[in-house]
């Protein structure tokens, strides 16, 4: 495969942009190699700056649920450009947009946009604070809320790629009432909150974990954070960065049927732009200035190109929409199994609707542990070979896997062919 223009475009990037990149997981350290610039996508395809062709199975880390340039989002984001890109006043797309996740989410009540997920985290915990008057946040291991100081410990995505259990510059007054427990564990977090929880401002979760691959949260662990946040007075955040809009149309919470204070979106409500929301309870958004002590402001937040693109998306997720992502997703978990079992490679897919990960074990995947614990040294070898197979994957073991609705029965038989010459390439090794 030839990629001289991404090298030669990676290596004049290494000058001026740290690490040639504006994001740690693009530099593809997790895999080794050079990165592939990319040029353009349309629908489940990407190209690449030498013409190389992949499926996407990255899809903008779940941003894009539609496809790549959908026709009806350029033209509705078009449509709103033409009009102006940014007034830093109320405008109806924002209001709309606030109005189809109210609709959608039971527990939105109401919305703040803001500009990227780790804003709308931070808004959260924040918002949490000033609402009980308590100081504890706590969060799970391998849980990503963003690169906001207090949720920087112990975190999945970047961090866990790079292997940094925190970050430098996130000083120990920041952190010190970031509490980490073991994901999936309720009695660890029972006992914590038994002894804390009139210190304990928020708890803070990934319903279905997507940042050290998929791991879906226990009904039962969900059931005991709902039921000791009520008896504690916490607030209860479910962060649905990735899931909102994915799994359900409401979400994790409409999956579980187990329902948050606060909610936390981003990714799909931009269509591809850059956003965040926090929705929730009204009694506890009305902290937020104006109406409210505790600050939170954005001169690009609500941004009517981003709202446009997002309303649109969000205007196709009917529920045949998820059942179609459902059996694609079935689709693909049974291939992946079938590719492994031909090929006496041990693996366990955790999936969730159109998010999933393969895990180099036998053993089920419940924490960040048992991911530490996988076969993860495969996975470089595992996903170069899916690139030169035309497969994009994510570049890193402790990352998930997207498809989208454009994703046909050619892409799936393109991953079924590409997923069974890897497993035979790791066979081989
Ligand atoms: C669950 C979750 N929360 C928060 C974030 C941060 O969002 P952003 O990258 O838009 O700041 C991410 C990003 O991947 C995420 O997956």
């Amino acid at each position: 495969m030839n990629t001289k223009n991404s090298k030669m475009l990676f290596n004049r990037a290494l000058r001026v942009m740290v690490g040639g990149v504006n994001s740690p997981v693009r530099a593809f350290k997790g895999v080794g190699g050079t990165p592939l610039f990319i040029e353009r996508g349309k629908g489940s395809r990407i190209w690449d700056a030498d013409g190389n062709k992949f499926t996407d199975f990255t899809c903008s880390w779940g941003a894009i649920l539609l496809g790549h340039s959908h026709p009806e989002v350029i033209r509705a984001s078009r449509n709103a450009i033409n009009n102006g890109s940014s007034f830093g006043a109320p405008t109806l797309a924002e209001l709309q947009l606030a109005e189809v996740i109210s609709e959608r989410v039971k527990t939105a009540e109401m919305v703040r946009l803001v500009n990227s997920g780790t804003e709308a985290a931070m808004t959260a915990i924040r918002l949490s604070r000033g609402y009980t008057n308590k100081k504890i946040i706590v969060k799970f291991e391998g849980n990503y809320h963003g690169h906001s100081d207090i949720v920087l410990s112990k975190a999945g995505s970047g961090l866990a790629t790079l292997g940094m259990p925190s970050s430098a510059g996130v000083t120990e007054g920041c952190v010190s009432d970031t509490v980490t427990l073991k994901y999936n564990d309720v009695e660890a977090f029972e006992s914590f909150i038994d002894e804390n929880g009139s210190r304990v401002a928020a708890v803070i979760v990934e319903p279905i974990a997507g940042n050290m691959g998929v791991i879906p949260a226990d009904t039962a662990f969900l059931s005991s954070l709902r039921k000791k946040c009520d008896q504690s007075s916490c607030v209860l955040i479910f962060d649905e960065v990735i899931t909102g809009f994915r799994v359900s149309r409401e979400g994790a919470q409409g999956l579980y049927g187990i329902y948050p204070d606060l909610s936390v979106f981003g990714k799909v409500i931009g269509g591809g732009f850059p956003i965040g929301a926090v929705a929730g309870r009204s009694d506890i958004m009305k902290h937020l200035a104006p109406e409210g002590p505790v600050y939170q402001a954005g001169t690009l937040a609500g941004n009517p190109v981003a709202a446009a693109a997002g309303l649109t998306v969000l205007s196709h997720l009917d529920n045949g929409f998820y059942k179609k992502l459902e059996e694609y997703g079935k689709n693909i978990e049974n291939l992946i199994k079938s590719a492994a079992r031909n090929n006496k490679i041990e693996i366990t897919v955790n999936r969730v609707g159109s998010m999933f990960s393969p895990f180099f074990t036998a053993s089920a995947i419940k924490n960040f542990n048992d991911v530490l614990n996988t076969k993860k040294e495969l996975y470089p070898r595992f996903f170069w070979s899916l690139i030169k197979n035309g497969i994009y994957a994510p570049p890193s073991p402790y990352e998930s896997y997207f498809f989208t609705s454009s994703h046909s029965e050619l892409d799936a038989e393109r991953f079924g062919h590409a997923i069974n010459n890897a497993f035979e390439d790791l066979k081989n090794e």
